[in-house]
């Protein structure tokens, strides 16, 4: 595996590997790595002839109130996770080479981001959709990956990507768990041992939902009102949402139909955690 500091030399690493007929796979990270984005690199890895990854901890989507400095990070162990997964090069830019000046420009979908996530964290997705799609213009052609634990993050990078045709193709991978059920996250090592307990309550809110859903209740205050209460029996967590949307416009229907998502956030100790689960009614 290469690592890889600068945009140009990334650039004309990738352009040259696509001269030579290869079909390039990237998967983009704030690194941290866990068996979550190994998973990405490893389905990267069988469907293409060069696997590109990048470990980035973008500032852009981080608030001010948010912790960026905390962030947690161990480059030489995702190096050695990175290569283990069959990653070809490892873009590892410092936040000087990925913003020489202030950034003005913005990828902004208001329709999509202003909710859920997006209320709570009002700049985040335009600073993370800014970031993947300089990140995109930078790698160049390629199939990318993206886990659905971010839900709403990969509806908003698909809508992007088709709505300005970028030469990207967007594939989305399902959520790796703990064996309790609990999400990996990076934030996940946040959690004392009694938080990470409690965390699982975000799984059992979504089978709770789930279980709604396959005894044929469509009615979405419903579903929502009862994962949310599962959520608030757990006193070390808070409530942030508990929702069942569309699975595109990531909108409440009155009445559930088609393809569901529900999505649950709460603060678990320190960290907001997030999960999601989806079906086809
Ligand atoms: P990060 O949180 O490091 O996640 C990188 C990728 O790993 C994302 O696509 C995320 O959905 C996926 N991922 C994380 N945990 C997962 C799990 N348990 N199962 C499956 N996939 C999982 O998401 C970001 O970074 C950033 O916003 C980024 C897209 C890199 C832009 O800065």
């Amino acid at each position: 595996m290469k690592r890889v500091e600068t945009i140009a030399e990334v650039r004309m690493l990738l352009d040259a590997e696509r001269r030579e007929g290869a079909s390039v796979g990237f998967v983009p990270t704030m690194g941290y790595l866990h068996e979550g984005h190994v998973a990405l690199m490893e389905v990267a890895r069988r469907e293409n002839g060069v696997v590109a990854a990048s470990v980035f901890v973008n500032p852009l989507q981080f608030a001010a109130n948010e912790d960026l400095a905390g962030y947690p990070r161990d480059l030489e162990r995702d190096m050695a996770m990175s290569e283990a997964a069959g990653v070809d090069y490892l873009f590892t830019p410092s936040v000087a080479e990925m913003y020489p000046q202030p950034v003005v420009t913005a990828v902004s979908l208001p329709s999509l981001a202003a909710r859920w996530e997006g209320a709570s964290r009002p700049t985040h997705f335009d600073g993370m959709a800014t970031v993947v799609s300089k990140l995109f213009n930078i790698i160049g052609p390629c199939r990318s990956y993206f886990g659905e634990k971010d839900y709403q993050q990969l509806q908003i990078i698909k809508r992007f990507v088709a709505d300005l045709s970028a030469p990207i193709e967007v594939v989305g991978c399902p959520i790796i768990r703990e064996p309790d059920g609990l999400a990996m996250s990076s934030r996940n090592t946040y959690l004392s041992p009694d938080e990470r307990q409690a965390a699982v309550v975000l799984r059992a809110a979504l089978d709770r939902g789930m279980q709604l859903l396959h005894r044929r209740e469509r009615d979405s205050s419903v579903v929502m009102a009862a994962m949310a209460d599962v959520i608030r029996a757990e006193p070390l967590a808070r409530l942030d949402y508990a929702a069942a949307v569309e699975a595109h416009t990531l909108e409440v229907p009155e009445r559930l139909e088609g393809e569901v998502r529900l999505l649950v956030a709460a603060q678990v100790g320190r960290p907001r955690l997030l999960d999601n689960d989806g079906l086809i009614l």
